[in-house]
C-alpha cells in the first residue's frame, strides 16, 4: 500500500512522436517508467507524420500502461490519479493519450488531471535533484519547441520569447538533412561539426532576431542560408562538410546565447534551466555555462533523459500539482496551443478549483 498516503499517479505522454508512461509517487517517486520512440516510423518521411503518430500512440498504449503497472508493483485502486499530456502538441497524438487516460480513470474510479506537457519539462529536473530554484529563466528547444520562459513561482510562468517559425530541432534536422544524414539528423550534425576547428572560412549565416534585442526567434531564414551555402561548396569533402556543420552550429549557438542573456536580464534573474533535445548539444553547454557563469549565474542542464518527451515528467507534475489540474473524464479535453501563461499559480490548498480551457 505504498500508494495510500501518498498521492500515487499514473502519467501517459502522447504529445508528440514518443509514448511515455509512468507511475510517480510524491514520496516514492518515480516507480516505473516506460518509454516507446515512434523515431523509426517517421524516418522515412524526414519529419513527424502527425496521422502516424496519432494511430501508433493508441495502439502501443495499453500494452505500456500494463507493463509499466506491472513493473511498479502497483495495482490500478492503489493509485490516486491518471494524468495526461493535455497539450500542447500534435492534436490527433494528444487524443490518442487523453482517450486512453478518460478510459482508465472512468474504469478505476479516478480523477483525470490534465497536465500541461511544458510545465512538465519545466519542472521534470526536480525529479532528480538537478532543477532551478524559482525564480529562473528556461530555454526550452527541441523539436517541437524554440520557448524562453520566465518562471516565477509553480504555476506562474511568462512567456519571454518564443520562435515564430521553425524551432530550433527542426532548423537542426532539416540542415542536417540537407547534408544526407538521417532523421533526426541534430546530434549527427553537432558530431560534424566537432571535426572541425572552425566554422568554414568564408561562410556568414545569419543570427536571426539578434539586432533589435527581440527575445522572439526564427530559425527559416537560417536553413535557407545554410542551403545557399552548402550549394556553393563541395558537398563531398570531408573538411568542408564539416566546416558547413559548425558554421550552421555557432550562428544558432550565438543566437540562443545572446537571447539566454538578455531574458536573464530582463527576468531579473541569475539562473538559467535548458530543457529539450537540443539541449543535449555540448557546444550550446559549454558557451551558455561559461556566458552565465561570468556574470556570476549559474546554468542547470539536466541529463538528456529529464530533458526529452518522457511520461515520467507527466507522472511528476501530476503529482506535484495534484487535484489542481483535474478534468472531467468525459470532456478530457486537449489543446494543439495552450501558453503556459494560461495556468495558474498553484494554491496551497487541495481544494482548488480545476482550472479553466484556455481561449
Ligand atoms: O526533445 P526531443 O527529444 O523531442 C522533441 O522534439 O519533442 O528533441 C529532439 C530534437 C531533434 O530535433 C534532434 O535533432 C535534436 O533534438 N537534438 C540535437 C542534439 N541531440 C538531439 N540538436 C543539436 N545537437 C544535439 N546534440
Ligand atoms: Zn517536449
Amino acid at each position: 500500500m505504498l500508494c495510500a498516503m501518498n498521492f500515487c499517479v499514473l502519467g501517459i505522454e502522447s504529445s508528440c512522436d514518443e509514448t511515455g508512461v509512468a507511475v510517480y509517487a510524491r514520496q516514492g517517486g518515480l516507480l516505473a517508467e516506460s518509454l516507446y520512440s515512434q523515431v523509426d516510423l517517421h524516418a522515412t518521411y524526414g519529419g513527424v507524420v502527425p496521422e502516424l503518430a496519432a494511430r501508433d500512440h493508441a495502439r502501443r498504449l495499453p500494452a505500456l500502461v500494463a507493463q509499466t503497472l506491472d513493473a511498479a508493483g502497483i495495482a490500478p485502486g492503489a493509485l490516486d490519479a491518471v494524468a495526461y499530456t493535455a497539450g500542447p502538441g500534435l492534436a490527433g497524438a494528444l487524443l490518442a493519450g487523453a482517450a486512453c487516460a478518460a478510459g482508465l480513470a472512468t474504469a478505476w474510479d479516478k480523477p483525470l488531471l490534465a497536465v500541461h506537457h511544458m510545465e512538465a519539462h519545466l519542472l521534470a529536473p526536480l525529479m532528480e535533484g538537478q532543477g532551478a530554484d524559482f525564480p529562473f529563466v528556461a530555454l526550452l528547444v527541441s523539436g517541437g519547441h524554440t520557448l524562453l520562459v520566465h518562471a516565477r513561482a509553480l504555476g506562474d510562468y511568462q512567456i519571454l520569447g518564443q520562435s515564430l517559425d521553425d524551432a530550433v530541432g527542426e532548423a537542426f534536422d532539416k540542415s542536417a538533412s540537407l547534408l544526407g544524414l538521417p532523421y533526426p539528423g541534430g546530434a549527427a550534425l553537432a558530431a560534424l561539426a566537432a571535426q572541425a576547428p572552425a566554422p568554414l572560412p568564408g561562410v556568414k549565416l545569419p543570427r536571426p532576431m539578434t539586432r533589435q534585442r527581440s527575445l522572439d526567434f526564427s530559425f527559416s531564414g537560417l536553413k535557407t542560408a545554410f542551403a545557399l551555402a552548402l550549394r556553393e561548396q563541395d558537398a563531398q569533402d570531408p573538411e568542408v562538410r564539416a566546416g558547413l556543420a559548425r558554421a550552421f552550429e555557432e550562428a544558432v549557438v550565438d543566437t540562443l546565447e545572446r537571447k539566454c542573456l538578455w531574458a536573464l536580464q530582463a527576468a531579473g534573474c541569475t539562473r538559467l534551466l535548458i530543457g529539450g533535445g537540443v539541449a543535449a548539444n555540448r557546444r550550446l553547454q559549454q558557451r551558455l555555462a561559461a556566458a552565465v557563469q561570468a556574470r556570476g549565474g549559474s546554468l542547470h542542464c539536466p541529463p538528456l533523459r529529464l530533458c526529452t518527451d518522457n511520461g515520467a515528467m507527466i507522472a511528476h507534475l501530476a503529482a506535484l500539482r495534484g487535484p489542481a489540474l483535474a478534468v472531467a473524464a468525459d470532456a478530457a479535453p486537449v489543446h494543439a496551443r495552450w501558453s503556459l501563461e494560461a495556468l495558474r499559480p498553484a494554491t496551497p490548498s487541495p481544494e482548488t478549483p480545476a482550472r479553466t480551457a484556455p481561449p
